[in-house]
């Protein structure tokens, strides 16, 4: 949609512009020059900037603008000369515009993974880039078809990135062991929780399979640690502000020459108050040495009834997991649990982790197509 308006303000210092569709913006003469899209400003090959801020005059003004029907014209005071997209600009105003949230659905129980077949990811591109969206979107989905072979987790990972490696391995066994190096390795349940808080960054997606599972209990549930957390801010905001103003500790030294340990919030949100990450693991959480004295009686109550919260069965999904079938969450969000199992019969799983950008990379590109 074309430009009708190109008002040149405070001496060239920025432009109001305006679009036939009636919406105008303002834009900085600094920020254009940056955001110019000539050869010479940008590569044509892979986008990426060629120049620097130093190469810019700290005084730079907009000498003229003339407006086209599908784009911009500009002269700059530094006999710079560049053409925008009228489009392109109106994608980019910032002039009075709330933030953009993201595009997540939260939710709290009553949800159905997103379940799809290997197969389908593999060979369909509408399949495979819904089920990227629904990770992206709801921080779960399923996948189910696989075989059931130890390593078939690579394939899956395979579809958006790679494995991240860990001390762990390049996947790990979730079976009975007798001396378990974890308590994931044992016949116990596991309160929901995050994987691996104790490292930094955190592994943002984690991948379990089931090879084998003729157990009595051992469900699997996941629990939207969002929905929990903004639970807890629509209740009691300070209760939520407690959480993500200090940091927790977070360790794990469970195996030899490994001393893994990160600092970092409970509920970490971004300059906008957005949530990033919810980090909630009994088993690794460390001593908490940053909680000011005066707030450490509010910080424990404030995750008592956070983790309340998520205990209320009506915040989890469970489901049982047979051969063959793996899920996926977003480790930043959505917590998983099992119940217990009891000894008889065989329970094995394998996990691995791999990481967000390349999912959502993937997710991307495929939109784009
Ligand atoms: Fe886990």
């Amino acid at each position: 949609m074309g430009l009708i308006g190109a008002e040149l303000l405070d001496g060239g210092a920025a432009v109001r512009l305006t679009w036939k569709t009636g919406q105008s913006a303002r834009f900085h003469a600094i920020w254009l020059r940056d955001n110019a899209q000539d050869e010479a400003t940008r590569d044509p090959g892979n986008g990426q900037r060629k120049i620097t801020l130093a190469d810019i005059p700290a005084d730079i003004a907009i000498q003229t603008a003339t407006p086209g029907n599908d784009e911009l014209t500009v002269t700059f005071s530094d006999n710079h000369n560049t053409v925008f997209d009228a489009d392109w600009l109106k994608t980019r105003t910032h002039d009075g515009r709330v933030q953009a949230k993201s595009q997540r659905r939260l939710w709290r129980g009553g949800h159905t993974p997103l379940c799809t077949a290997l197969a389908d990811l593999q060979s369909e591109r509408t399949a495979l880039r819904d089920w990227l969206n629904a990770v992206d979107r709801d921080g779960v989905a399923i996948v189910s078809g696989m075989p059931a072979q130890s390593g078939a987790l690579d394939q899956i990972v395979a579809l958006f990135g790679h494995i991240r490696e860990t001390n762990y391995g390049r996947w790990f066994e979730v079976r009975a062991e007798v001396n378990p190096s974890n308590l994931a390795y044992t016949n116990l349940g596991l309160q929901a929780h995050t994987d691996n808080p104790y490292r930094d960054p955190v592994p943002g997606l984690q991948v379990l399979a089931c090879l084998e599972n003729t157990v009595e209990g051992g469900e699997s549930a996941v629990v939207d640690g969002f929905a929990a957390a903004e639970a807890l801010r629509a209740e009691d905001p300070a209760a939520f502000a407690v959480l993500a103003s200090f940091p927790a500790r977070f360790e794990y030294s469970g195996s030899d020459g490994v001393r893994l340990c990160a600092k970092r919030p409970i509920l970490e949100c971004g300059t906008d108050g957005e949530l990033i990450a919810i980090r909630f693991n009994n088993r690794s959480l460390a001593p908490v040495t940053d909680v000011p004295f005066d707030a450490v009686g509010p910080w424990y109550a404030a995750l008592r009834r956070l983790g309340e919260i998520i205990d209320d069965p009506a915040s989890a999904v469970t489901f049982r997991m047979e051969p063959g079938e793996a899920f996926i969450v977003d480790n930043t969000r959505v917590l998983h649990a099992r119940t217990a199992f009891s000894g008889s019969g065989q329970r094995w799983l394998q996990g691995c982790y791999a990481d967000l950008d390349g999912l959502r990379s993937t997710l991307a590109a495929l939109e784009a197509a």
